[in-house]
């Protein structure tokens, strides 16, 4: 059961990094303290279960799409996400998703590296995030797609050149 929603803002420090790692199918396997801390739960009640339990309704469909698909592709993502705590309130991060594998070349496990997204990254985000999951509940994955590729096209950029682009978004 997740939380209902508030606007309460759980603050990073410039110095936070949040780590998690998880199976193939995306359970957490392992997290750090301040994980545990903003996402406001015990490790009893996330290690061993989905990221999902800390997915914020206001993250569209397609950017967990987009890093599904380039994690089974055996590639790295840069993402902005909204996190839900399990007092309801959210926070904003930028993930960078890896594929660890074993000396034999076999699946280890998938590691999160976050930090606070910026304030000039959050004007842009929030707006865009907003659009593509209104898009959603019209359309589907289909239209927001859509609205993501011009967006990265406005911006010089593809879907090829997302995770440069999420940094440089970033770093603005
Ligand atoms: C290592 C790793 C870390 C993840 N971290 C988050 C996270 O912090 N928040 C989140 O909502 N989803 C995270 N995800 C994505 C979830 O697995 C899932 O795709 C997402 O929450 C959407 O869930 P749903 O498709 O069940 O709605 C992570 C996935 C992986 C592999």
């Amino acid at each position: 059961m997740s939380a209902t929603p508030t606007d309460v803002e759980h603050e990073l420090k410039s110095v936070d990094i949040i780590v998690s790692k998880s199976d193939e199918k995306g359970d957490i396997t392992y997290a750090n303290p301040i994980f545990f801390k903003l996402a406001g739960y015990e490790p009893g009640e996330l290690v061993g279960y989905p990221h999902s339990r800390i997915r914020h309704p206001d993250m569209p469909k397609i950017v967990f799409k987009f890093l599904w698909d380039n994690l089974k592709a055996g590639k790295d993502v840069k993402a902005f996400v909204k996190n839900l705590s399990k007092d309801g309130g959210f926070y904003w991060v930028l993930a960078h998703v890896r594929v660890s594998t074993n000396p034999d070349g076999s699946f280890r496990n998938y590691t999160s590296t976050r930090k606070g997204m910026s304030p000039k990254a959050r004007e842009l985000i929030e707006p865009l995030y907003k659009q593509l999951v209104e898009a959603e509940a019209i359309g589907g994955m289909d239209e927001s797609l859509k609205i993501l590729e011009a967006t990265l096209k406005e911006n010089g950029a593809t879907l090829a050149t997302f995770n440069e682009t999420m940094q440089t978004i970033q770093d603005s």
